[in-house]
């Protein structure tokens, strides 16, 4: 895949990089888009045959996300199923640090290899640097793996990557970081210490609530080759049509993320205030308990925040009631999207309160937003 700009792509800021990536080359009559391919198969002859390890839809949007991370990527057919490229492939016995509370589902995932027998898992708080120092290598084995979540969903915790990377390599385990809630304009793990990035770019990345997808990024191509064979044999590769939506999507995450952010703040001051509120977890909150590592790490506040009220019956029927709203789960789209995030089987265990609701805040005007809330709140 030939890239537009590739070759000033090391001097052009993220913004212009989400523009100009994975485009076909300037040449006359050439698309400015990749076209779309739906093709299982190649004439033979050439190098690419059968289209397992994809098509030039694929090859676009991880160049895109390649050169926004600072490493190589890899697009799988869900956030799942990149995940557990690196998961499934841990040698029997393998020990995975992983935090407390972080994505309920990929905790059920890892809690099912633990019940096979395959790995141990370290639950630990990632926020307390020293448990995770002792969680990493004060067993009888050292850790392969620490999973971190930054920030974490829904609690929005911000572990401090670059040290507790440094610990994890200095006893040889890879550092994971899941960044779907940051997303690449957030933090850039891998210029942390991390050694890979998930992404689940059903989310913030394609934007648009149409397809589900995951991504794994480094900068050592060795891992790069081993999680493009394992999708391979997996047969875990997105469809052409998905990675074209993505990367469409992708063009314009700057400015809906900017939107987005810029109206999660309001929102989060004014559901503080709010009698029926009673704490407010939102990234931008001076008093977060991790403001430290949110300004040394983040780009952003995000547009995510999560917040209690009184009962669960008043935060189920506060989803119940929202019109412009939509009472649904996952995070980052267009649209605002809302849920009683202890209403999934495991999130209570996480320590998640039962009467938390997450709002993943969309592109609308925010105070038609305020409005929806304010009414739903005061039923
Ligand atoms: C933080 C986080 N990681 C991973 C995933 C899993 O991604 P996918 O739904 O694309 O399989 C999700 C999905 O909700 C998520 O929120």
């Amino acid at each position: 895949m030939s890239t537009p700009g590739e070759d000033d792509a090391e001097m052009l800021r993220p913004e212009s990089l989400l523009v100009t990536g994975g485009r076909p080359p300037r040449t006359p009559d050439a698309p400015v888009n990749t076209p779309i391919t739906l093709s299982a198969t190649t004439h033979a002859g050439g190098e690419r045959g059968y289209a397992r390890s994809g098509t030039d839809n694929t090859l676009a949007l991880e160049a895109t996300i390649g050169a926004l991370e600072g490493g190589l990527t890899t697009a799988f057919s869900a956030g799942m199923a990149a995940s557990n490229a690196i998961l499934d492939w841990l040698p029997l016995g393998s020990a995975v640090v992983i935090p407390t509370s972080f994505y309920n589902l990929q905790r059920s995932y890892l809690d099912a290899l633990v019940a096979l027998g395959r790995i141990e898992l370290r639950p630990v708080d990632v926020t307390d640097d020293r448990a995770v120092v002792q969680a990493l290598s004060s067993h009888h084995t050292a850790a392969a793996v620490l999973w971190l979540e930054l920030p974490s969903n829904p609690l929005l915790q911000v572990p401090d990557l670059p040290v507790l990377a440094a610990a994890a390599k200095s006893v040889g385990a890879l550092t994971v970081v899941d960044s779907t809630v940051a997303t690449p304009l957030g933090i850039q793990p891998l210029r942390h210490g991390g050694d890979v990035v998930m992404h689940s770019a059903s989310k913030a990345i394609s934007g648009h609530s149409d397809l589900i997808m995951g991504l794994l990024s480094t900068a050592d191509p060795e891992l790069d080759a081993q999680y493009k064979q394992r999708r391979t044999l997996a047969g875990s590769l997105p469809g052409g049509l998905d990675c074209y939506l993505s990367l469409r999507g992708l063009r314009t995450l700057s400015v809906r993320l900017e939107r987005a952010c810029a109206s999660t703040a309001v929102l989060a001051g004014r559901l503080a205030e709010h009698p029926a509120v009673r704490t407010v977890h939102y990234l931008g909150d001076p008093a977060h308990p991790n403001a430290k590592q949110v300004a040394s790490l983040l780009g952003n506040h995000g547009a995510l925040l999560s917040f209690t009220t009184d009962s669960v019956r008043r935060a189920d029927e506060l989803c119940a009631r929202v019109r412009l709203i939509t009472h649904a789960t996952s995070l980052g789209g267009v649209e605002s999207l809302m849920e009683r995030r202890g209403a999934y089987p495991g999130e209570i265990a996480q320590g998640t309160p039962a009467e938390m609701v997450r709002l993943a805040v969309g592109i609308e005007h925010v105070e038609d937003l305020w409005d929806d809330l304010e009414q739903a709140l005061s039923g």
